[in-house]
């Protein structure tokens, strides 16, 4: 069947189903297409929490259909691929973060939202990559436990030096394999080009960047400044948006690992199916659904950066 006609019946079924279809900006271009919704890891929590719909196709990868599911369990949360998860949210486990904790018992927890819902559950505040530094900042603790991403972690510490920072030691393997070479070669190439960058690219290159910022944060810098080139240092699924949005504006990729395998397993076959079966479905215990809400909307309490 051609994309058309499977966006066709995605669309009619979701209709019928009374759904809302979202996707994160890393998504295959024709998901983001008929997504209602599109947006970053924190923008996606939130519309799933507020929608009047009673059923979320999340079109993104386990942790994210995870914490919908965590802020509105009284909806359906569907993941149309049970399979697509995020290494580095996996990299850390409850009993790992708490046996971190017995060593700093007077830190407070900062998890990244990239992370399971028994880890979230161990924390005192989530973040996501758009309220990192602010997150960091409104809590009154001098010590900071920041988990998974420790590459996140060192760019929180660089923000907020009057507090001792404990990053844990994950990474994206996406992310963390861009190198300082491969910035310095897209700049030779094209030297009127700005550099934006994701934070849980390494130190060294995000020492080289215009801008740092979540998925979300690059379409406003894109659109907002009145440079013509900009250098992606993200995921590539970001550019369906980043070129619609700016049709007269070239966005460079700086290297060919900027793809993440989970992100890119979903396809419209896959929403199709999950529709008409209503399944995979996610749902979160309540004894570990509790706790990890409410460092969740400690996070969603915090005013963005
Ligand atoms: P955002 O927080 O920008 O949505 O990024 C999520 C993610 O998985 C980045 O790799
Ligand atoms: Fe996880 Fe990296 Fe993929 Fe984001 S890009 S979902 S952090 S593996």
């Amino acid at each position: 069947m051609t994309h058309e006609k499977l966006q066709q019946q995605i669309k009619q079924l979701a209709a019928e189903k009374n759904a809302l279809l979202i996707a994160h900006n890393y998504e295959r271009d024709e998901i983001q297409e008929i997504a209602d919704i599109t947006g970053d890891s924190l923008a996606l929590s939130i519309e799933a929490q507020n929608t009047d719909k009673q059923v979320i196709v999340f079109c993104g990868v386990h942790f994210m259909a995870e914490s919908a599911a965590i802020l509105a369990p009284e909806k359906t949360v569907l993941l149309p691929r049970a399979d697509a998860g995020c290494p580095m949210a996996d990299m850390v486990t409850a009993t790992g973060l708490q046996e971190l904790k017995r060593q700093h018992p007077d830190a407070a927890v900062v998890t990244y939202v990239n992370s399971s819902a028994a880890v979230k559950a161990e924390s005192d505040i989530c973040c996501t990559s758009s309220n990192a530094v602010s997150v960091a900042r409104s809590v009154t603790a001098k010590k900071l436990l920041l988990v998974p991403d420790r590459n996140l972690g060192r760019y929180i510490a660089s923000k907020v030096p009057e507090k001792e920072c404990i990053c844990w030691e994950g990474f994206c393997p996406t992310h963390d394999q861009l190198t300082v070479a491969e910035i310095e070669q897209a700049k030779a190439d094209h030297p009127d080009a700005l550099f934006m960058v994701h934070p849980e690219c390494q130190p060294e290159v995000l020492a080289l960047a215009d801008h740092i910022c979540s998925t979300s944060g690059m379409y406003e810098f894109a659109s907002n400044n009145p440079a013509k080139k900009f250098i992606v240092g993200t995921e590539n699924g970001i550019l369906w948006r980043l070129r619609k949005e700016n049709p007269d504006k070239e966005f460079i990729m700086p290297s060919k690992v900027l793809v993440c395998p989970d992100m890119k397993l979903t396809r419209l076959e896959d929403i199709l199916r999950c529709l008409e079966k209503m399944e995979p479905r996610i749902t979160v215990a309540d004894d570990i659904r509790v706790k990890a809400k409410q460092a969740l909307d400690k996070m969603l309490a915090v005013p963005r950066d």
